[in-house]
């Protein structure tokens, strides 16, 4: 049977990182796609780091913080501020172009809830996939990476991982043993119907982790991009808050500026507050463009963008981009200490699978390249510095299952419909109510009791991974009763700091089930 010494499920900034400083040792990358389907490819707006003279890691943890409503884990956030310029310098001596002026200085743009420039780019709204590729090619070498297997269920014993069942796309079920595995398969985009996610992205390391007996926490926070290209009532690609950093504002279809009626940091709030701006006036009937007017060289500034909006037909030269909000990014995921280590033993998450805690309730832009940077690296740095004890057991347990007639499952376009109603923007107590009530009518493959996984299909798969994700952010908002950050109660629209200040919702599968 296959054996290495780490497995790493995704093909992301934080998956690559980690291997790349674990080139020493023998890696495995499993990615249920092509290596380049990944979030990280797609990130347009950059990384942010205090590395103006003007500016220090002090402030950036202050807007990390404010942005992220007070939930966030000081201790980690301290130590990503503190290390994200130590980290994009060794990045730019290994070769990475970042976007310069022409004395060579790097080109800062700004986002929403900073105060002061920081987002380093690169190919102008690019980075992402500069970033990525980059990590790709130097990693490759030393990395053995299988393609187009997803990852179906850890195999753990005595609450100790061992490796993974996996499943190709000709069906066939492999089982592959480490003495670590990292989950760094991203968040859960596709549990929602309008994302910047790629579709790839429909929660299989959270559900597979959560079967496996993890501790999850903060999964009620969602974050929706508040610009995501609309087109025909669907949002289509990803409008970089960065634009609005260059001076665009958001407009209704009266040419009305609103946001500065809401917030005092206007166009660039923290996401939060600008989507569901965004989300009130869509429900008042109202349209919303960007309007980008006011910038100069919006082409060669936003190659990427330039070319989604061609491709669908927006003229640039009208000045307006219609834009709505759209799922983005998850706040929440498997709950880990500052080394990566969740609460299975030789289990560790990393990048937006993750809930180390540095992005609060509500992320703070650009803030996820430098999470999967900084803490890539300080997993792989714990991992090498610790001893590689090979657990005792090698079997897997093929217990005899009672297994039941292949249960009719949901479609996604249901699962997207039901979280975008009831568990979207806007939640309440009915709503979620109505969506636990939902969900739980597929309780016996949401466990995956008395149901052969083996005989599912990759969709059907990733359907029950939907279910999982779907089921657990509803019951961890219900919990939540106030608002903050990601999520946002009309029957508690406030912010409860004594009640609810960095005070988790924790989910396990013992207390689900
Ligand atoms: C954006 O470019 O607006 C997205 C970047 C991020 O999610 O931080």
């Amino acid at each position: 049977m296959p054996q290495t010494d780490v497995i790493i499920i995704g093909s992301g900034l934080a998956a690559l990182t980690v291997a790349y400083h674990l080139r020493h040792k023998h890696v495995k990358i499993i990615t249920k796609s092509s290596w380049s389907q990944s979030n990280s490819m797609l990130a347009q707006g950059g990384i942010a780091a205090a590395v103006a003279n003007n500016d220090s890691w002090k402030n950036h943890f202050e807007d990390t913080i404010a942005a992220g409503c007070y939930h966030n884990n000081v201790k980690n956030v301290e130590y990503l501020v503190q290390e994200g310029p130590r980290e994009l310098n060794e990045w730019i001596h290994r070769g990475v172009k970042f976007d310069c002026d022409t004395k060579g200085q790097l080109l800062l743009g700004k986002e929403g809830a900073h105060s002061h420039h920081r987002i380093i780019h690169a190919g102008g709204d690019a980075t992402g996939k500069e970033l990525t590729s980059f990590l790709y090619y130097q990693s490759k070498p030393y990395v053995q990476i299988v393609e187009n297997e997803i990852a179906i269920d850890l195999i753990i014993e005595q609450n100790c991982c061992q490796g993974v069942n996996t499943k190709n796309n000709q069906g066939e079920i492999n089982s592959y043993f480490a003495s670590h595995v990292i989950i760094a398969s991203g968040g859960c985009g596709a549990v929602y119907g309008q994302t910047s996610n790629t579709d790839v992205i429909t929660g299989d390391g959270i559900a597979m982790a959560f079967r496996a007996g993890a501790e999850l926490a903060d999964m009620e926070f969602v974050q929706f991009h508040p610009t995501m290209l609309h087109i025909n009532g669907k949002c289509v690609g990803l409008i970089s808050e960065a634009v609005r950093g260059e001076g665009a504002s958001l407009v209704t279809q009266n040419g009305e500026a609103f946001m500065y009626t809401i917030h005092h940091q206007g166009d660039l709030a923290p996401r939060d507050v600008v989507s569901r701006a965004i989300f009130d006036e869509m429900e008042k009937g109202n349209q919303v463009f960007l309007d980008i007017s006011s910038i100069n060289n919006f082409n060669s500034r936003f190659p990427t963008i330039t070319a989604l909006c061609k491709q669908y037909g927006i003229n640039l030269a009208s000045g307006k981009i219609p834009v709505a909000p759209g799922m983005h990014f998850l706040m929440g995921g498997i709950k880990t200490n500052e080394n990566g280590e969740t609460s299975i033993q030789h289990l560790f998450a990393v990048g937006e699978a993750a809930c180390t805690g540095v992005h609060g309730a509500n992320r703070l832009a650009s803030n996820s390249l430098l999470e999967g940077l900084v803490f890539g690296k300080r997993i792989a740095n714990y991992i090498s510095s610790i001893s590689a004890e090979v657990p005792q057991s090698r079997t897997t347990k093929n217990k005899a299952k009672q297994v039941n007639e292949k249960p009719k499952l949901p479609t996604k376009k249901q699962i997207q419909e039901i979280m975008t109603t009831y568990v979207g923007i806007q939640r309440s107590n009915t709503g979620l109510q109505l969506a636990i009530k939902w969900f739980e009518k597929y309780r016996d493959q949401i466990s995956f009791q008395n149901i052969n996984v083996k005989t599912f299909t990759i969709n059907e798969i990733e359907v029950i991974n939907m279910l999982t994700i779907g089921w657990i952010i509803a019951t961890s908002a219900f919990e939540r009763t106030e608002s903050r950050g990601g999520h946002y109660r009309i029957d508690y629209p406030e912010r409860n700091d004594q009640n609810w200040q960095r005070k988790q919702v924790m989910i396990t599968k013992s207390e689900m089930f």
